[in-house]
């Protein structure tokens, strides 16, 4: 937009929209344009959508999930204090199958577990 701030991504909280072994399910994400990796923000914004999720709407856990090459992305379930049992780990129902981005691994958070 002429004269906005420039897009820098979102963080979202939403109901998992698909079924697999761990749902239903309520998790957090986050897609950043690259000119905004390596400074905070996905962590940043993710932590306060955690404390939303668990301060104001009550949710009792919340997961993220991301394919197993996504390191970035798992670095920041990591630095949320999210956890990983890899039992947990699954193909995602919604990309082809055969697809190399087809297997996810599933992380983990309740209120108690919070470094909040
Ligand atoms: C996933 C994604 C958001 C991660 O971005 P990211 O920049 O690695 O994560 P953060 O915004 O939390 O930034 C953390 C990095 O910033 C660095 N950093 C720099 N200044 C910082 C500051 N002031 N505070 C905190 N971290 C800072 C950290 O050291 C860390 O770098 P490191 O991982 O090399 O140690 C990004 O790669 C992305 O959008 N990918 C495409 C979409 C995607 O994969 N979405 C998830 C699918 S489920």
């Amino acid at each position: 937009m002429r004269g906005g701030t420039p897009f820098a991504g979102v963080v979202c909280l939403r109901e998992v929209p698909f079924e697999a072994h761990f749902t239903p399910a309520r998790e957090v994400g986050w897609r950043l344009a690259p000119e905004h990796w390596g400074k905070g923000y996905a962590t940043e914004g993710a932590r306060g959508a955690l404390q939303y999720a668990f301060a104001a709407l009550r949710w009792d856990e919340v997961v993220a999930m991301t394919a197993v090459q996504n390191v970035r992305s798992e670095r920041v379930m990591q630095r949320l204090g999210m956890t990983r049992d890899p039992a947990d780990d699954f193909e995602h129902p919604k990309v082809e199958k055969g697809h190399a981005l087809r297997r996810h691994i599933l992380y983990r958070i309740r209120p108690s577990d919070s470094r909040q």
